[in-house]
């Protein structure tokens, strides 16, 4: 169908790492402006609430034991919405465009002729380096910073040339690792990565909440486990991490001296 001036539209819009006032201002006024609201497991309360009454609240993430919604169905509904001349705000924990599928969504609403604007976030990564006062890149020290994420099928990494990875100047942040970083650690080290490579887990970035543990890599699945986090958590691995500030530390792993 050709968009027309009735047709609604759909706001793709990064609601930050949890904290309202972790936003943009646009992000804010988009949902302060929504007629309906779809919305991520990862998006918080608090953020959900900024919606105007008589706004349509839809969750799409899995939350309270609730299964998450297919993304056909997902594509669907924002569709349909739009088409009923609603302003509908899509909304997306931290930044929509790092594993938030803005591009998926947005080919297919484009492609049926419904317009659609992108709003960014700050990302986990973001929020976490702020908050623990990690540099992302820092001059001599770290050159490069890679958003990335780890799978598994079979006990074995999928996805990834991981060697590439294996460099001692860039910053990998880890979305989504938690249960493969044990076996990314061992690639990384048996690419040549030192095993001692410092590397900081942090639960709910953002919020007063957030915890972090410390380690090296080869000790990072052990931290993870020792965390035992209920929250969502990002992984940096690079020597930025050991710059890490003690707010929020917990059970922490003495980095051993480099040699
Ligand atoms: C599907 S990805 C979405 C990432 C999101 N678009 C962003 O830019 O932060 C979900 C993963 O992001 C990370 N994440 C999101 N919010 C986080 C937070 N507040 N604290 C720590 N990690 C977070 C976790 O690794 C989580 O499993």
């Amino acid at each position: 169908m050709p968009y027309s001036p009735s047709t609604g539209r759909v706001l793709l819009v990064g609601a930050g790492p949890g904290p309202a006032d972790l936003m943009t201002v646009r992000a804010m006024r988009a949902v302060q402006g929504a007629q309906a609201l779809l919305y991520d497991a990862l998006v918080s309360d608090e953020v959900v609430a900024l919606a105007p009454p008589g706004c349509v609240r839809i969750q799409t993430g899995k939350r309270a034991g609730r299964a998450s919604m297919a993304q056909e169905t997902i594509n669907r509904l924002m569709l349909r919405l739009a088409r009923r001349g609603l302003t509908v705000v899509r909304l997306k924990g931290g930044d929509p465009s790092i594993f938030g599928r803005v591009g998926e969504e947005a080919d297919y609403l484009r492609d049926r002729g419904v317009e659609t604007e992108v709003v960014p976030g700050v990302t986990a990564a973001c929020a976490a380096a702020a908050q623990f006062d990690i540099p992302l890149t820092h001059r001599g020290v770290a050159r490069r910073v890679l958003f990335a994420t780890a799978r598994t099928e079979g006990g074995r990494l999928v996805d990834v040339d991981w060697s590439a990875l294996a460099d001692g100047q860039t910053t990998l942040a880890l979305y989504m690792g938690r249960g493969a970083a044990g076996q990314l650690a061992g690639q990384l080290i048996a690419d040549g990565l030192a095993a001692d490579t410092p590397a900081a887990a942090i639960e709910n970035a953002g919020a007063p909440s957030a915890r972090r543990v410390q380690a090296r890599l080869d000790g990072l699945a052990e931290a993870l486990g020792a965390m035992d986090a209920q929250g969502p958590v990002l992984i940096l691995i690079g020597e930025v991490a050991a710059r890490a500030g003690d707010a929020g530390a917990i059970t922490p792993v003495p980095l051993a001296r480099r040699s």
